[in-house]
Parts: structure tokens; sequence; C-alpha cells
């Protein structure tokens, strides 16, 4: 089936092939997700086709991880050429790939002399790397903010802030401390009560997991000021923000805010696993010394093509150009919907703030009508496609869930 096919139908009795499919899925694989919404065979651009051949809109994309969409010429044609040149070495070798990733992306970032790079497989590991360089400034406490995401392993957990997520895997490391969002005085005072103790400030330009919510200008700002004068390190995890996402090729260069270490994952590898940290500066840069980290993949020179790859394909075809351009229509015309009341966020990582808690019900609306969209939080769902998707492609969903909210009116009562 061709991209330029009509859409399938996507009731129930063209599910059978995928149901048989999620039957063998729960028998073998452990339960940590539930149960997948579809079983799916393969993509193209914008879209993926599920076990049973209906088509869907990937307004997900992976998590805002297939920066490229599916299946990019130019990216397979890396991976396929680099698989068949060197995919891996260990790190007790250097690889062109690696090192050319590692000076684009301090290129990307505008870090200044003496900044350096450390590769990684994941958002998580990333942050498990800027965990540790905040231990070694000497100092233990960290604050992080309420709703923050920064991963799964109990390093990364312990910054995250959903109770649930932490209660059954409890006592996490210690010295975390967590602050409301976008209230300086609140980040102020607990910085003041941990000032001898302070090693880092770490959070989301714009909180993605939390239901997407942007930090003000003016408390990233404080969060700078604040780490500068008791010598602690700013972090900002990047992992889903960063890579064009936001219509910037890092989410802090709209507020010319330079962190000291940015934590880097999901769309770098435009779907190939790739997490990094930049290390601002030459403190930072060499705070991680030999035999203080490492891993075995990390960095290697298939995922390293993948993202140069990756990053060559969004400047090549200008995408951060499509992604402003694509964001702007996509807020005007929901802005303009009854029963949305905000759109937050920017670039293509969007927040519909819907008039009442009905996100999981309209996704699974929308995904019965070919399009794939996530409900981060009962009021809020979040797109965050390949950074290639159309205006076009865009005004299929835009028809589909204008006329889903007016079939289905939103008041603040419903459930
Ligand atoms: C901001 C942020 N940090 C870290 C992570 C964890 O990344 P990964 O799932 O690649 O380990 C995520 C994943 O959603 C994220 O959104």
């Amino acid at each position: 089936m061709s991209a330029q096919q009509p859409l399938s139908t996507h009731g129930e009795a063209g599910l059978e092939r995928g149901a048989v499919d999620l039957q063998r899925y729960q028998h073998s694989l452990m339960g940590t997700f539930g149960v997948p919404m579809r079983v799916l065979k393969r993509g193209e651009g914008s879209y993926v086709w599920d076990a049973d051949g209906n088509r869907y809109l990937d307004l997900l994309g992976g998590i805002a991880v297939n920066a490229l969409g599916h299946g990019h010429p130019a990216w397979v044609e890396a991976i396929a050429t680099q698989a068949a040149t060197l995919s891996h070495t260990s790190n007790f070798f250097a690889t062109e790939p690696q090192i050319a990733l590692a000076e684009k992306l301090l290129d990307l970032a505008q870090a200044p002399t003496g900044s350096r790079v450390f590769f990684a497989n994941s958002g998580t590991e990333a942050n498990e790397a800027a965990i540790k360089m905040a231990r070694k400034t000497g100092k233990s406490t960290i604050i992080a903010l309420e709703g923050g995401f920064h991963g799964r392993s109990t390093g990364a957990l312990a910054l995250t802030h959903k109770e649930a997520y932490r209660a059954p895997f409890a006592p996490l490391i210690g010295d975390v401390v967590f602050v409301p969002v976008n209230d300086e005085q609140a980040l102020a005072d607990a910085v003041a009560a941990h000032a001898d103790d302070l090693s880092a400030i770490v959070l989301e330009p714009i909180q993605g997991e939390a239901g997407v919510i942007p930090l003000t200008h003016a408390y990233l700002t404080k969060a700078r000021e604040l780490t500068r004068r008791h010598d602690a390190l700013l972090v900002f995890d990047e992992v889903q923000t960063g890579v064009a996402r936001t219509g910037a090729w890092f989410a802090h260069q709209l507020h010319g805010i330079q962190p000291d270490v940015m934590t880097l994952a999901k769309g770098l590898g435009g779907g190939f696993p790739i997490g990094a940290v930049i290390a601002f500066g030459e403190r930072c840069g060499t705070m991680l010394g030999k035999g203080e980290h490492g891993t075995t993949f990390g960095g290697n020179p298939l995922a390293a093509a993948a993202a140069l790859a990756t990053l060559r394909v969004i400047e090549d075809e200008d995408l951060i150009a499509n992604v402003k351009a694509v964001s702007a229509h996509l807020r005007e015309r929901l802005e303009a919907m009854a029963g949305v009341l905000e759109v937050r966020g920017e670039g293509l990582l969007l927040g519909i703030g819907l008039a009442a808690p009905a996100s999981a019900e309209i996704a699974q609306a929308a995904v019965a009508a070919g399009f794939i969209v996530n409900p981060p939080s009962p009021d809020t769902l979040r797109l965050v496609p390949a950074l290639t998707l159309t205006t076009a492609e865009a005004d299929t969903f835009l028809t589909w869930i204008e006329g889903h909210l007016a079939a289905h009116p939103l008041t603040s009562g419903d459930q």
C-alpha cells in the first residue's frame, strides 16, 4: 500500500491479525507498557501502517524521536553504508563519525572552547552522566522540578517527580529537592536553604511528559543566576526539546540562556538509539576523567552516522523553517476550536489544552480514525510529529479534531 492510497477502515473487524500479535506480545513481553494500541508494521514519512494494513498519520513520532519521519532515504542510506563499513568498535577505539558528531553538536550548541561531549544510548543514560557531573562538584543537593521527567533508572528516577513512578523503588538517591515550576521565589528559597551543598539545578526548558509545560524566560534566567552565584551546575534536560524540535536547534537558544550541561537523546538519532551529554566550557568538559564513566555502545559509529545524517537532513531541508511554519498553522487553527483552551509549547512540541479531562478518549477516537496523538495528562493532547510534517498532512488531523470536538462538545464537567 502506498502513502497515496486512501485510508482503509479502522474498525474492530480489521484488527484480527493485530489482535493475534497482541496476544503473543502479552505472553512474551513484560507488562511495563500495558497493552500496546496497535501492532505496527512499517512507516513512510509521517505515516505508519499496522498489521492489518490500516494507515495512521503519526503525530507522536515515537515520542519526539522520528525527527525525519519514517524511512528517510538519506538516513537509511547513511545507516546502511556505515553498517557495511564499521558498525561498532568499543570505546577503546575512536571513529570518524563519533568525532564528527561531537564537533557538530558543539558547533550547533555554540559551545565555548574547552566544551566536550559524552555519548550514551538514551536520555536516561545521558541524565545519569549529568548526575555524576553534579556529584563531581563535591556537593550533593540537586534541585529538580515538580512535574519533571528525566528517566526511569534509579538515578534519573530520583530526579523524576511523579510519585507513582518513584514509590515502588524507594529509597532512591537522596538529596533531591523538588520545587514548583515557574515560581522564582520558591526556587530562590530552595537554593538558599541548600546554599552550601547545592550541586545542580536540573530542568527541562519545556516539560514534555508533564503535559507540555513551558518554563518562563524569567524562571530560566533566575535558575542561571542562582547556579552561577552558588557555583552549581545548571543542567538542561533537552532530551525531548533538543534537535530542532522547538524551532531552534536547542530550546535554551530561544531564551539565549546557556546551561553548563545539556542532555540530548530522542530526535538526535532520528530513530536510532543515541544519547549525548554536552558539557559547556573547560571546567565541565573535563569533569569526568579517565575511568569515571563509560559505556559499551555509547557513540558507536552506527549510532553516530544515524545522528549525523539526521542533523544533515535537518539543515539541508531547512526543517527548522518547516517546524516554525507548521507549528504556527497548527496553533492558529487549534486555538480557534471550541473545546481548546490553549496551545502550549514551541515548534512541533505542542500541548493542546482541553476544556475538560478528555484527552485519553480523544486519543482513542483519533487512533480509530487514523491519527496517532498522545495524552500526557488528562486535559492535554501532545503533538510531537516528524519535523518533516507538512501543512497538508497537519490539516487532515485538524479537520478531524475540529469535527470530533464539534460532535462531542467538551464542558468542564466531562470525565
Ligand atoms: C525530558 C526527558 N528526559 C529524559 C527522558 C528519558 O529518555 P529515554 O527514554 O531515552 O531514556 C525522557 C523520555 O521521555 C524525557 O522526555
